[in-house]
């Protein structure tokens, strides 16, 4: 297997990474227009995938189509847009994507309003196979985490040539060791955290800083241990307030009279729930948020400590992606491609060290990926006396 400079490996060139499952595909050979989609959240890499893809399949001589909104620009006049490497110059570095995306535009589930005003959610994933069929599409590109991989998934089962590209800022899809995203959002919601560290300080402040991730704690276990909070409330350990008070009140018989609690928004007390913004209305995923005042005015009133909370929302999905998220973002963008040649349809890009491989779909989305117990970084924490709520 050949080795490159950086000790990542091709893949090898033969037998095909041809999909064992699924209906019969065509042959990779006859692959001349591909398009390409963003879905769901939006994660700071994703224009970098796109160039990737647009220069790769422009070299070997295909089109690239890209679709506005996920599927969205399928069921619209102007939603598709051809690719050319002169519109995907300068955008590596960007965030935000080019194609625009939406976290409601499940094509199996789609919200439709009636002529009675009442909203029903529609299959129309009939139509999306007949538009890119009609706009002799060969293949897919499909950039998402996993409900937008979860879709690519059962378009391919019904046909379409598909392969996926794993994006989450929350670094929960299994399969892959990381997603591109998330070492920005961490590197963003570490920044914040130590800035709160001098201002917790100076008012003698519990500080709780909320972050997200939804089920999986990542973020918040990266960005806390990195930024030195002294506690971290994770999805994957159900926390007991006595633990954090107990933490708390050891800081002020030490002499540090302030605290950092990093709660991730999936964070939940020990036999209690989710604590959530809103309802999974019309196939809507429920929306997280609130731990982090519920366990401020917790503190305030079993310490009788000031406290403060706050919500680091959007921002960690937004600005410019890191070095080592563009980086991700552009191998994974040239082995779509170049996969995608070996027919490696019904697949992902999934990053294992050093190398970039394919993985079936069906395993990428068939279980969400927390944070290991015994993983090194947990063990880190423990090592150096934070608090985990346990
Ligand atoms: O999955 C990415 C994510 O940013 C989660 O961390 C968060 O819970 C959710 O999306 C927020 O979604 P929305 O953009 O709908 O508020």
């Amino acid at each position: 297997m050949p080795v490159s400079y950086d000790g990542s490996r091709e893949a090898p060139a033969a037998p095909p990474a041809r999909s064992a499952e699924g209906p019969p595909m065509p042959d990779p050979r006859s692959i001349r227009r591909i398009a390409i989609n963003t879905g769901g959240g939006d994660a700071p890499g994703l224009n970098a995938v796109i160039r990737a893809v647009v220069l790769s399949a422009c070299r070997i001589g295909w089109e690239v189509y890209g679709i506005r909104r996920s599927y969205d620009g399928l069921f619209e006049a102007d939603g598709v847009t051809q690719l050319v490497p002169a519109r995907v110059q300068g955008i590596t570095h960007v965030g935000g994507t080019i194609l625009g995306t939406t976290n409601q535009g499940n094509p199996f589930k789609y919200p439709v309003t009636g002529p009675d005003g009442k909203t029903r959610l529609v299959d129309r994933s009939a139509e999306i196979l007949t538009t890119l069929r009609d706009r002799r599409v060969d293949a897919l590109v499909a950039i998402g985490g996993d409900g937008s991989l979860s879709i690519a998934y059962e378009l391919f089962l019904r046909g379409l040539p598909v392969i996926g590209v794993p994006k989450t800022i929350d670094n929960d899809l299994d399969a892959t060791v990381l997603t591109f995203g998330f070492d920005t959002a961490v590197q963003t919601a570490t920044e914040a955290i130590d800035k709160l560290q001098s201002t917790a300080e100076a008012h003698r402040r519990v500080m709780v800083v909320e972050v997200m991730g939804r089920y999986a704690g990542w973020i918040a276990l990266h960005s806390g241990l990195a930024a030195a909070a002294d506690i971290i409330l994770l999805p994957e350990i159900p926390f007991k307030i006595d633990k954090v008070i107990e933490k708390i009140r050891e800081r002020e018989e030490h002499g540090q009279p302030y605290a950092i609690v990093v709660a991730a928004e999936g964070a939940r007390p020990y036999g209690g729930d989710f604590v959530t913004r809103g309802g999974s209305e019309l196939g809507r995923e429920i929306r997280l948020g609130g731990i982090a005042d519920l366990v401020a005015r917790q503190i305030e009133q079993l310490t009788g400590k000031e406290t403060r909370s706050l919500v680091l929302g959007h921002l960690q999905r937004g600005g410019n992606p890191t070095t080592f998220d563009r980086l991700m973002a552009l191998r994974f963008g040239a082995a779509a491609v170049r996969y995608l040649r070996r027919g490696a349809y019904g697949r992902m890009v999934a990053l294992r060290p050093p190398d970039v491989l394919t993985v079936p779909l069906r395993q990428a989305i068939s279980q969400r990926k927390l944070v290991p117990m015994d993983s090194d970084t947990i063990l880190t924490a423990r090592s150096l006396g934070t608090c985990l709520g346990d």
